[in-house]
Order: C-alpha cells, then sequence, then structure tokens
C-alpha cells in the first residue's frame, strides 16, 4: 500500500512565556518550511512603545485601547542587515530596535492586558492567519487567536534559564544587563500574563508541551519537522 502523504499544515501556533525559545524556534521551524513568521508580541510593544512615545498613560485603558485602534503597524521582512528579525514599522516608521527597550519591556504586560487592546490585535491576527503557511507566535495563539491551528505548540523553560538568555541577549546587543534585576521582571511578567483576566497565558488542550530548557532550538525544530513528517496519533 502506498505511503500516505501528510496533509498540509496551514498555521503552526507557538505559546509559552517570554524567553523560552519560543521565538527562535518559530523563525528557524518557518524558514524551514518556507512559511511566514508572526511574532505576535511585536504588536503589543508596537502599542506599548507608541503610547509612551505620545506620553499616553499606559494606565489609561481607554487611551491606549483607542491607540490600538488608531495606529498602523506593519511587520515586513528585514530591511537591514543589523540582526534584527523582521522590520516594525508603525505608521510607517521603522522602530524594530525600540521595541525591545527596558520601557516597553515594563509597560506591555499591562498594555496587552486590556481586553480592547487584545480584540483588536486578535481581529489583526487573524486575519494574517487566513492565509496560511504561517508560523505565529505568543501567548493564546492556540487557546484564542488560531484555536483550530493543526499543530499547536507550548514551549517553557525555567526562570533562571530564561533570565540567563535575556541577559546574554542584551549583552550582544551592547546593552548593560543586570542578571537579578532580569530574573525578577521575568517572574513578574510570567505572573501578570498567567494570571490576566483576559486570554491569560496557558497551553490548549490540545497542545504539545516542550521544554526548552536543556534543548538547542535546532534540535526542537528537527524534533517539530520529525512530528509533522510522521504524525503521531493525537498529535494532529
Ligand atoms: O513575546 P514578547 O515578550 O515580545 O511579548 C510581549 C508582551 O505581550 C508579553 O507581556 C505578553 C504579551 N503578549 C500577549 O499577551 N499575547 C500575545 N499573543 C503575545 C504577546
Amino acid at each position: 500500500m502506498a505511503k500516505k502523504t501528510p496533509e498540509p499544515i496551514g498555521v503552526i501556533a507557538i505559546d509559552g512565556p517570554a524567553a523560552s525559545g519560543k521565538s527562535t524556534v518559530g523563525r528557524l521551524l518557518a524558514e524551514k518550511l518556507n512559511f511566514l513568521y508572526l511574532d505576535t508580541g511585536c504588536m503589543y510593544r508596537a502599542i506599548t512603545w507608541a503610547a509612551l512615545q505620545h506620553e499616553i498613560d499606559v494606565a489609561d485603558e481607554t487611551a491606549v485601547t483607542q491607540l490600538a485602534h488608531d495606529i498602523q503597524i506593519d511587520i515586513q521582512p528585514v530591511r537591514e542587515e543589523d540582526g534584527r528579525h523582521y522590520t516594525v514599522l508603525v505608521d510607517g516608521q521603522d522602530i524594530t530596535w525600540q521595541l525591545r527597550t527596558p520601557a516597553v519591556d515594563a509597560n506591555v504586560s499591562q498594555v496587552s492586558s486590556y481586553l480592547g487592546v487584545r480584540q483588536e490585535m486578535v481581529k489583526r491576527q487573524r486575519a494574517f492567519g487566513q492565509r496560511g503557511a504561517v508560523v505565529m507566535v505568543g501567548r493564546d495563539i492556540g487557546t484564542v487567536v488560531m484555536p483550530d491551528a493543526p499543530l499547536k505548540l507550548f514551549i517553557t523553560a525555567s526562570a533562571e534559564e530564561r533570565a540567563r538568555r535575556r541577559t546574554r541577549d542584551r549583552k550582544t546587543q551592547g546593552h548593560s544587563a543586570d542578571y537579578d534585576r532580569i530574573l525578577a521582571d521575568v517572574q513578574r511578567r510570567d505572573k501578570i500574563d498567567s494570571s490576566r483576566e483576559h486570554s491569560p497565558l496557558r497551553p490548549a488542550a490540545d497542545a504539545i508541551r516542550i521544554d526548552s530548557t536543556d534543548q538547542p532550538p535546532e534540535e526542537i525544530v528537527d524534533a517539530i519537522l520529525q512530528m509533522i513528517k510522521e504524525p503521531v496519533n493525537g498529535n494532529r
């Protein structure tokens, strides 16, 4: 009997906490499969950056929600070879690197906790997902944005390992970085992201859980590609 060819996958949903390795895995996977890659966290970061830029109080839910409706966020392929993985434009302005500043880190959890902000971003993310052949990375992709995605992954790592990665990344980018402060921030954001009222961070019931603490992203990607080629009962 001829071997059955697996059905093509339209959307791969990857969720997990900050610095769990989900973005690296998602990007490598998209490259290997020739899929588009969408890091949804950068959309919440873009609104946070715009709020700070316009001196809107991030505690003002109404004003921040209005801003989320008003701003244009474009995510485009790499334009400059400066280590970026994509380019983010807000109302035409390239703010890719501004998205990673400590000020944005400190405020993004609050901005992403607002229902109106989430509804608007989920709408935009779903429109992107409808195109198919997308790897989408975030906190609520498998549970809310693309609940019918045929492959859902939930990637975690210990808080200490995630803080080590963040510290290393910031130093590589030429910034100062204090491990203890970064660890405290990772734990603070985990708490807000997991306990917020709207779309808290949690694995979808049918998500495959992967612990990246001791596993390099390349190995994880190989395992996922294997899974796609030879789906195990119940995994797809
Ligand atoms: O993945 P990240 O660190 O760039 O995400 C930034 C923030 O956005 C984080 O606090 C959680 C939030 N976020 C979210 O609520 N839903 C998503 N789909 C992606 C990110």
